[in-house]
């Protein structure tokens, strides 16, 4: 019987979670929670071979979940269930596979990376606007707004769709960013999400009858070498996720980032001296405090781990950060240290499942760390304990107030 007593929304906890993980890690690395009624994993290894195992688990969450409404719940959250049951990232193979080799083929490394110039552009744009203030919110001003408008630009929406396009994501937020919320927010979450699909629908249309030179264009007129293509539904369902899934993780990495490197000041300075090392703290940052806090999956055959029968139908909760901090993986892991080696953080998950934005992720925060070091001599917090979300999915702050120095 575990002594571990895991309260994941306390406050103390959501600002640290670490010193729990990490007995978790030593004591009970299949940790039963009874708040969660599921599993709860935390080593790097376990970590790593559940994300390749397709085999005993899948992502396959939402539809048991979706499947054990009543119908009038069922109702009251249509769109959602209509447009998130296509997500790739919620299917199993060969649906999963389809969806993925599809949108592959417009999303490639190559596609990502060319949007360089453009994130350059638009963090200048955003520092531009903060112009010769010492005070402001980092994530309101700079990080909140920068990768919505890189999604926004990569996708061929105009920019002065800002506020709207955030707050239908940050509405949608409020179903899947939280495992405890109320009717009214699903309410919400609902409406956005049909808001969202209008919004897209008609954009396709667009790009439809005259395209562009723009990803959406392509992916609208995709068909691949047998013929195949996304259906009209698949395409607003992929813009939905490209969006969303783009969005909040990439605003929380830099974010997250930010802060770590205020509180590891020498790391800070060197990374100021050698921009040249933004490869190499965009990889430290995420896998010091990643933005995805953990994944779900559902076991679907019983199998034995750790000496817990993990049954199938049970929830499994992959502790992506707490993975990224396991000693037996890293060197003392609770420091930042830009010349880190080992093997590969976890924050963009493993196997089949692997962020499929991850190239964008990079360069924006390739891009984005060194141009605030370059724009702002010093960069300090205004508080020693910003709030955090009250999320297991999303590791992130709500706001981080900060004071700077011009250059
Ligand atoms: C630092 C920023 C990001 C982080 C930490 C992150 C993290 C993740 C993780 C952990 C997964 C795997 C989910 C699972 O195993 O169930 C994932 C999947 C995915 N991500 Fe990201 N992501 C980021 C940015 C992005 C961006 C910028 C995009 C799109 C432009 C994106 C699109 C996707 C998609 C489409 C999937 C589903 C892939 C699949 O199921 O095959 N992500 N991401």
């Amino acid at each position: 019987m575990s002594t571990i007593d895991w309260h994941p929304e306390d406050p103390a906890t959501l600002a640290d979670p670490y010193p729990v993980f990490a007995r978790m890690r030593d004591e009970d690395p299949c940790f039963w929670s009874p708040r969660l009624k599921s599993w709860v994993l935390t080593r790097y290894d376990d970590v790593k071979a559940v994300c390749l195992d397709k085999e005993r688990l899948s992502s396959d969450r939402l539809r048991p979940f979706f499947a054990s409404l009543p119908p009038p719940e069922a109702e009251r959250i249509g769109q959602i269930i209509r447009y998130l049951s296509q997500w790739m990232v919620f299917n199993d193979p060969p649906d999963h596979t389809r969806l993925r080799r599809l949108t592959s083929r417009v999303f490639h490394a190559k596609s990502m990376q060319a949007m360089r110039p453009q994130v350059a552009d638009i963090a200048d744009w955003l520092m531009d606007g903060i112009g010769s203030r010492t005070e402001f919110d980092f994530i309101t001003d700079f990080a909140g707004p920068l990768p919505c408008l890189v999604i926004m630009a990569l996708l061929g929406v105009e920019r002065q769709e800002l506020a709207r396009v955030k707050r239908m994501s940050d509405d949608m937020a409020l179903f899947i960013g939280s495992s405890r919320t109320s009717p009214e927010k699903y309410d919400t979450a609902e409406a956005a999400t049909h808001e969202m699909a209008g919004f897209f629908r008609e954009l396709i249309e667009d790009r439809r009858r005259t395209p562009r030179a723009d990803l959406m264009s392509e992916l609208v007129h995709l068909r691949d070498d047998d013929g195949d293509r996304l259906t009209e539904d698949e395409l607003v369902a992929t813009c939905i996720l490209l969006l969303f899934a783009g969005h909040e993780t990439t605003t929380n990495h830099i974010a997250n980032g930010m802060l770590a490197l205020m509180r590891f000041p020498d790391q800070m300075a060197r990374l100021q001296a050698e921009p040249a090392l933004a490869n190499a703290a965009v990889e430290e940052l995420l896998r010091y405090d990643g933005p995805s806090g953990a994944q779900v999956r559902i076991v679907s055959q019983t199998h034995e781990l750790h000496g817990k029968t993990l049954e199938a139908g049970q929830r499994v909760f992959i502790m992506l950060n707490a993975a990224n901090r396991d000693p037996r993986a890293y060197p003392d892991p609770d420091r930042v240290d830009l010349d880190r080696d080992g093997p590969p953080h976890l924050s963009f998950g493993f196997g089949i499942h692997i962020c499929l934005g991850f190239p964008l992720a990079r360069t924006e925060g390739q891009v984005a760390f060194p141009a605030l070091l370059k724009r702002y001599r010093a960069i300090e917090p205004m508080t020693t304990s910003p709030a955090w979300i009250n999320s297991l999915v999303f590791r992130g702050m709500t706001s981080l107030p900060v004071r700077v120095r011009h250059a």
